[in-house]
């Protein structure tokens, strides 16, 4: 194991941000003080103008392995995220086959494990018969469980009303849903093609896939989530209205409750707009849809009122020739976690929230919503899971760079401030700010539950 010492960096963690020298011996963070000397046999980096941060928690990711390895793998997906500051990952299980009970997940485990870069946890799966599976899901084994209470990719949707009652009721870990009605957007699929044809727009797909059906399903997730006192996390939230039946509290209260309900946004949706259809196309075709300028200045503003717990990606890759096909054929999803972190860096630049706001919601807030161990802070002791930002390093997005291997990005031509200067996966540096080195380490997550 290599023993690192950082030194002269902008440490930001639980808040705050100051300067700080960090030790790493034997994978984990070994001491955190103003001024640390070297030790014999020590690598010393100087960080000086550089913020230190935990490493990144992507609590919503579809790397593709099991069944679609065309799309991204374990090997891919987090080599991008590590390209990214991003060192622990939560993978989707919508997956061939999907992932619907204890032995599905077991085997992703495995095949995680010796060729991520990242360190890796994968959510249970539910479908409308495999209730007896998840009644026996042992909570230290996942994250929680997905439910599609809208259908996308993979087709996982649960909509027997008496099958979700029994999962709110039952569940033993915290739900995470996936809200959109689908019977609504059926009858707006219908309708566009009706009077399309063939050649429905892209910019019809946020009226397909609406707002209304995102409100339907989510007050459903709500409801069940309050009459049975479930922990709900509701994933991608898209709009202004769904925003406002959050409560605006800190994740955590004072005397160390967590809320029952949280919400999570991605990054595109504080990126991208409507008005981005025209230039993108299907790339940002994804579901739930990017929506108005609007819902984007709302989600924005609900990152710096906590009334959104948790940033994620849903990085989604499909291949470019899936995209080029016609609206209705090319599948939703877009990948992200290669860009994430200079993404949302430029939303603190461009002053919708603070630094430290930033890393609650993609460092700490991903720990404690899913009780990961030893992760997600910069405290001794921990795992030495680490991201060096160089806030003015720049960052040109262009194709040679992507990593994913879909081989694009919908960020390609944009330049963000930040750059990721290097990234430590368990004490190991993984990214030197350039190029991936060493071998893969990412590590089965723990949940301490
Ligand atoms: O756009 C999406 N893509 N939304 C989802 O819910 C699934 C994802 C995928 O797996 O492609």
């Amino acid at each position: 194991m290599t023993d690192t010492l950082i030194v002269n960096a902008e440490l930001v963690n639980e808040g705050r941000s100051f300067h700080a020298d960090l030790r790493i011996r034997d994978g984990r963070i070994d001491a955190i003080a103003p001024s640390l000397s070297a030790r014999d046999g020590e690598t010393v980096v100087d960080a000086a103008g550089k913020w230190l941060l935990p490493g990144v928690i992507d609590a919503q990711v579809h790397f593709r392995e099991p069944g679609m390895e065309y799309k991204g793998g374990f090997d891919t997906e987090p080599a991008a995220a590590v390209a990214g500051g991003v060192t622990s990952f939560l993978d989707m299980p919508n997956t061939k086959p999907p992932t619907l009970d204890g032995a599905a997940l077991e085997a992703k485990y495995a095949l995680a494990a010796g060729r991520s870069r990242a360190n890796f946890g994968f959510y249970h799966g539910a479908s409308n018969d495999n209730l007896d599976a998840i009644a026996r899901i042992d909570p230290t084994t996942t994250p929680g469980l997905k439910i599609f209470m809208g259908a996308s990719t993979g087709n996982m949707l649960v909509d027997d009303p008496k099958v979700l009652e029994a999962m709110f009721a039952r569940c033993p870990t915290p739900i995470i849903t996936h809200c959109e009605d689908t019977p609504m957007i059926e009858a707006a699929l219908a309708a566009a093609r009706a009077k399309y044809g063939d050649n429905i727009p892209i910019d019809q797909h946020p009226k397909i896939r609406s707002r209304e059906a995102c409100m339907a399903s989510t007050r459903l997730a709500l409801g069940l989530a309050r009459r049975h006192g479930t922990s709900l996390h509701v994933l991608h939230i898209t709009t202004a209205e769904e925003i406002a039946l959050f409560d605006a509290a800190p994740l955590i209260d004072a005397h160390g409750k967590r809320k029952q309900i949280t919400a999570e946004t991605c990054v595109h949706f504080l990126h991208f707009a409507r008005a981005d259809y025209g230039r993108l196309g299907n790339l940002i075709k994804c579901n739930p849809a990017v929506k108005e300028a609007s819902d984007r200045a709302a989600l924005l503003r609900a990152i710096a009122e906590d009334r959104v717990d948790v940033l994620a990606t849903d990085h989604a890759p499909h291949t470019w020739e899936e995209k080029q096909q016609p609206y209705a054929s090319a599948p939703s999803g877009l990948p992200l976690v290669q860009d994430f972190l200079v993404c949302a860096l430029q939303k603190v630049a461009d002053g919708h929230f603070s630094l430290p706001q930033l890393v609650q919601k993609i460092c700490h807030a991903p720990a404690q919503r899913f009780d990961i161990a030893e992760r997600g802070f910069l405290r001794e002791g921990h795992c030495a899971d680490l991201t060096l930002v160089d806030p003015k390093g720049g960052t040109l997005v262009t194709r040679e760079r992507v990593l994913a291997k879909c081989g694009w990005t919908p960020f390609e031509g944009e330049r963000f401030d930040a750059r990721v200067a290097a990234t430590w996966v368990n004490g190991e540096l993984a990214w030197d700010g350039e190029r991936l080195v060493g071998v893969p380490n990412g590590q089965r997550l723990r949940y301490a539950r």
